[in-house]
């Protein structure tokens, strides 16, 4: 088997962690007997700098001819006073619109021996485990007209929420066969009081909702939503909501990982390549200083393993070395309490590939036995 992966690192740690996560990959092709033609190609502030534009031509070329893309990420306080369209943000933004990728899952999952890296208290995130179906492609990051005027009166601006309820019923269908498969549960998050969007929205839940009678659904409003996944995280299986409600309800939701630097996301389109990224951004704070935690892209390629190249035995090895260096007590610096020693991004990278020859040594003697 032989895929094609165009790797994406970006800006800042973006460039540490996709480094990371090409190391981890070359492992996993040995233990697992695949390769992958790996290209890499420039996004965000570092194509700025070499072709004055966050998304070159050829980036999306090669993307689009592509099994799978990886990003690490984009940005930094260099681009941040270019205007909008030619900002970092907008190569991601374009390329996830080029790629469609509309379904944008972010797992959520407390990891026992983190519990403690989380601000929460351990008996309200202890168990938590779900998933945020976010909408990716659609409304207020999308919408036109989109832009500043100049009026008599002074500057006006608008940003334009717009949807399709084609565009709401697939991902909403992504999200009731996801929550098929774990504990039927689904809740769907809306501005329903408010926004006319947030009505259709909600109207169109209830009506897919006839094809799912085995899933129970639950309409809660954005602003009560985003207070109950801080004070009852558990009551959550699968989220599903619009592209802005979903940005946001995600770095909130990392926070009962422990850290951002854990949480990865996977970005999918009904055919094509899928987009795999870590949650978390460029980090100009640690950027360049071996300090990042890998992980989240790490579990992103895992992602990346499982959805885009079907290779789902070393994507589930992948992620349980990832729990198992967890276990050990390995912590970057983002994670590590008064009791654990920092690793640089490098020196956890190596203990992930330690864990991936352990978890394969430990398969190969089982199948023996
Ligand atoms: P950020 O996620 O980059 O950083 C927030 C905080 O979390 C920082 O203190 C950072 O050091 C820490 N952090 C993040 N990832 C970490 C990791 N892997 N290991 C250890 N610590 C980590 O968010 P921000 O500071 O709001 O944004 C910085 C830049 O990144 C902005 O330009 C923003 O637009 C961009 N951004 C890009 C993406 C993306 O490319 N997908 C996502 C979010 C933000
Ligand atoms: C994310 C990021 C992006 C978003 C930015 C960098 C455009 O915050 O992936 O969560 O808002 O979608
Ligand atoms: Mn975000």
């Amino acid at each position: 088997m032989q895929y094609r992966l165009v790797v994406l690192p970006g800006d800042g740690i973006g460039r540490e962690v996709t480094s990371a996560a090409l190391t981890v990959l070359k492992k996993i092709e040995s233990l697992f007997y695949f390769s992958t033609e790996v290209e890499e190609a420039d996004i965000g502030g570092a194509a700025i700098d070499r072709f004055g534009h966050p998304l070159p031509q050829r980036t999306v070329e090669i993307c689009q001819a592509s099994d799978a893309v990886l990003l690490g990420a984009v940005g930094g306080p260099k681009w941040d006073s270019l205007p909008g369209d030619l900002r970092p943000e907008a190569g991601l933004l374009g390329l996830r619109k080029t790629l469609q990728v509309f379904a944008n899952l972010r797992p959520i999952r407390v990891f026992p021996e983190l519990m403690d890296a989380s601000p929460l208290k351990r008996e309200v995130v202890e168990g938590s485990h779900f998933i945020i179906v976010r909408e990716l492609t659609g409304g207020l990051y999308f919408g036109e007209p989109k832009e500043r005027r100049q009026t008599a009166n002074g500057l006006e601006v608008v940003d334009t929420l717009h949807y399709t309820e084609d565009e709401i019923e697939r991902i909403v269908r992504v999200a009731f066969d996801l929550a098929t498969k774990r504990r039927g549960h689904l809740t769907s998050v809306d501005k329903a009081n408010v926004l006319e969007s947030s009505r259709v929205w909600r109207e169109v839940v209830q009506r897919v909702a006839l094809d799912y009678p085995q899933v129970q659904v639950h309409h809660q409003l954005v602003d009560s939503a985003a207070m109950m996944m801080v004070q009852k995280p558990t009551f959550f299986d699968v989220v599903v909501t619009e592209n802005l409600f979903g940005d946001i309800l995600s770095d909130e939701a990392a926070v009962i990982t422990g850290s951002l630097g854990m949480l990865p996301s996977a970005s999918l389109s009904s055919r094509g390549p899928g987009l795999y990224e870590p949650v978390h951004g460029s980090a100009p704070d640690i950027a360049g200083q071996n300090r990042a935690n890998p992980l989240a892209t790490l579990l992103s390629l895992s992602m990346l393993l499982e959805h885009s190249f079907s290779q789902h035995e070393a994507a589930s090895v992948l992620e349980k070395s990832v729990l198992s260096v967890i276990s050990q007590g390995y912590r970057t610096a983002d994670l590590a309490g008064r009791h654990h020693q920092a690793l640089s991004t490098t020196e956890m990278t190596e203990r992930v590939l330690a864990a991936l020859e352990d978890q394969v040594g430990c398969q190969t003697m089982k199948s023996a036995q």
